[in-house]
């Protein structure tokens, strides 16, 4: 398909079911959507409206009961579940609310995780880790570290790190400054712009007006469905405020 060629991830009419016991309940009621590369988009909508069901989906983490999602112009139905999982390891990297760093493990070590498949050797993969997490604004000293020895804000920015490691098409992100106060929220919406100022690709789901601000489009969905696409207001980016 022609139309396709240039998206970075493309809904076709995509509806998601839920069926527990004889209740179903509509996720998603017919979405379009197309992401491009460089594109920085933010997901608003009530609680339930569907917001973190259209994540997992553009994510190859869910598949819809009805309609297409191309990855790269990909047609992720048409992937056996290995090469699906092949796919969502190179191309889409996944920020969450919680952080989900393994806390075990020190920093470098999340971040070395992904890379594992990926056949670079350990220098290669050092010079990647460090580079990445400077990428974030941070710190060499952070990587002997285990998750709670840093802030919250800290986290955020290793699980953005640790999402990029792999160079991924599309970032993903559900709600990734719900968990932080204002300050922090901050400094990890400044790294998402900055991010994007170089090119990459971001969606990110979000509850606060003053986070979809700093991006280039919001798309509102209400009840499974996109119901408006706006303009953000850049004088009110909680990024861009003193
Ligand atoms: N695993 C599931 N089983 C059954 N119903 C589900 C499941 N996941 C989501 N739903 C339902 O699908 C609808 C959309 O849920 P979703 O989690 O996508 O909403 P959301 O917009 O992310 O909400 P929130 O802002 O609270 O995170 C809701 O009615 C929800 O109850
Ligand atoms: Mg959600």
């Amino acid at each position: 398909m022609v139309s396709n060629v240039k998206a970075v991830v493309e809904l076709v009419d995509v509806w998601k079911m839920y069926k527990v016991g004889d209740i179903i309940t509509w996720g998603l009621r017919g979405v379009d959507l197309k992401v491009f590369k460089g594109d920085f988009i933010a997901i608003m909508g009530p609680s339930g409206s569907g917001k973190t069901t259209l994540l997992n989906i553009m994510g190859l983490l869910d598949k819809p009961t009805k309609g297409k999602v191309f990855i790269d112009g990909i047609e992720a139905s048409k992937l056996s579940s290995r090469d699906l999982a092949i796919v969502r390891n190179r191309k889409i990297g996944f920020v969450f609310q919680q952080f989900n760093l393994i806390s075990r493990l020190t920093i470098y070590e999340n971040l070395e995780l992904p890379l594992i498949p990926s056949g670079l050797n350990a220098k290669e993969r050092r010079e990647r880790i460090v580079s990445t997490l400077k990428s974030v604004g941070g710190d060499e000293a952070w990587l002997r570290k285990k998750p709670t020895q840093l802030s919250g804000g800290q986290q955020q920015r290793v699980a953005i790190a640790r999402a990029l490691v792999n160079n991924p098409s599309l970032i993903l992100a559900d709600e990734p400054t719900g968990n932080l106060d204002r300050a922090s929220a901050k400094t990890v919406i400044q790294t998402f712009m900055n991010l994007n100022a170089k090119g990459q690709t971001i969606v990110i789901v979000t509850h606060d007006p003053e986070v979809a601000n700093c991006t280039n489009k919001i798309y509102v969905i209400r009840d499974g469905k996109i119901v408006s696409v706006e303009e953000p207001d850049k004088d009110r980016c909680l990024a861009l405020r003193a």
